[in-house]
């Protein structure tokens, strides 16, 4: 089967071809324009703004991922997102669908962030716990199989990309913050961090607590705090307070992936939404799933940041047929 996918949940208009592959799938075409340059004098996202901008792009998006295919079904993210961006998505989908005589399928954003680790020759094995961190979301899930899904734990506060970009704020480096504060970190070299690591400790929420609860708005006041007393915020300082965010945040994500599996006890472990673009966080957890033992999954960093390929593939390895009538979810929870 061959795929049309469309995604438009935020401030990226994304559409891509993607097929049935072995047992996963293969991505043919992947074409993503993004607004977030308009976003970056507001220091986040104006929804407003970016609905204006799917508008432009959906169109012009669509047609260069068609150009020379023949597909077989349109795939659309109904949600969760904002209203006004999902709208242009769901919209053109439908309109596409009518017209060429195809079935819709209908994919849920935060499911398609994790089906996105079904790109590729070689997929995950089930039973799996699936970590996905974004801006809005930060859950762990269990997946018994590609249907049955259970939310086993995740944050009660901010999301852990919500965290990143407001611990960038903090520090002044523009949005979006999870790639700057990336950035940041990693110029601190080891030797520096060694020295200077005692004079910037924050705390790592839940960290010892048995369930699979998270908190990140603690360290992001912390952080907050730090940056108050500063007599002055240099480079080198900012770069400090990045790592240890950094720290801080893949610690204790870490910690509860580990806690997941001696639970739940499954085949695979993956990693998956924006933040999974995150360095510390692919290379620590990798390393210490499979020290557990666990085969360990995370998509290549063009497929982690909202893209239609991940719609694709969620659309073929979990199809749901939808009618005409579908409209947008904004809250549309993970499972
Ligand atoms: O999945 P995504 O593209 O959009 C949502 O569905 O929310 O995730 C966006 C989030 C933003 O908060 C962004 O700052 C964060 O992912 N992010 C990162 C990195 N790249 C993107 N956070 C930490 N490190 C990164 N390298
Ligand atoms: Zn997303």
């Amino acid at each position: 089967m061959k795929v049309l996918a469309i995604e438009s949940t935020c401030d990226e208009t994304a559409a891509a071809v993607v097929e049935s592959f072995g047992n996963g799938v293969r991505v043919l075409k992947n074409i993503v324009a993004s607004s977030v340059e308009m976003h970056q004098k507001y220091g986040g996202i104006v929804p407003e703004v970016a609905a204006r901008e799917q508008v432009k792009s959906i169109i012009p998006v669509v047609l260069e991922a068609m150009e020379g295919e023949e597909i077989d079904a349109v795939a659309v993210s109904y949600g969760p997102g904002l209203m006004g961006s999902l709208l242009i998505g769901v919209e053109t989908a439908k309109a596409l669908v009518w017209a060429w005589n195809k079935p819709l399928l209908r994919v849920n954003h935060m499911a398609a962030h994790i089906l996105a680790n079904w790109i590729g020759a070689e997929v995950p094995e089930l039973p799996a716990v699936g970590l996905v961190v974004s801006g809005g979301h930060t859950d762990l899930i269990l997946m018994e199989s590609l249907t049955k899904w259970t939310w086993i734990g995740g944050t009660r506060d901010d999301a852990v990309g919500e965290a990143f970009d407001k611990t960038a704020r903090l520090l002044g480096l523009p949005y979006p913050g999870g790639p700057e504060v990336d950035k940041a970190a990693s110029k601190v070299t080891e030797e520096e961090w060694t020295k200077d690591k005692n004079q910037f400790k924050l705390p790592r929420p839940l960290i010892h607590d048995p369930r699979l609860d998270m908190s990140f708005s603690g360290i992001k006041a912390a952080v907050a705090r730090m940056v108050e007393v500063q007599k002055e915020l240099d480079e080198k300082t900012k770069n400090l307070i990045a790592r240890e965010f950094s720290e801080a945040v893949v610690e204790v994500l870490v910690k509860k992936t580990l806690k997941a599996i001696e639970v739940y006890q499954p085949k695979s472990v993956i990693l998956a939404g924006g933040v999974a673009a995150n360095r510390k966080l692919r290379d620590t957890l990798g390393r210490e799933v499979e020290q557990a033992g666990r085969k360990f999954f995370v998509p290549d960093l063009k497929y982690c940041g909202d893209n239609a390929a991940m719609v694709g593939a969620a659309a073929i390895m979990r199809p749901e047929k939808s009618e005409l009538d579908l409209r947008p979810e904004p809250s549309l929870a993970v499972v």
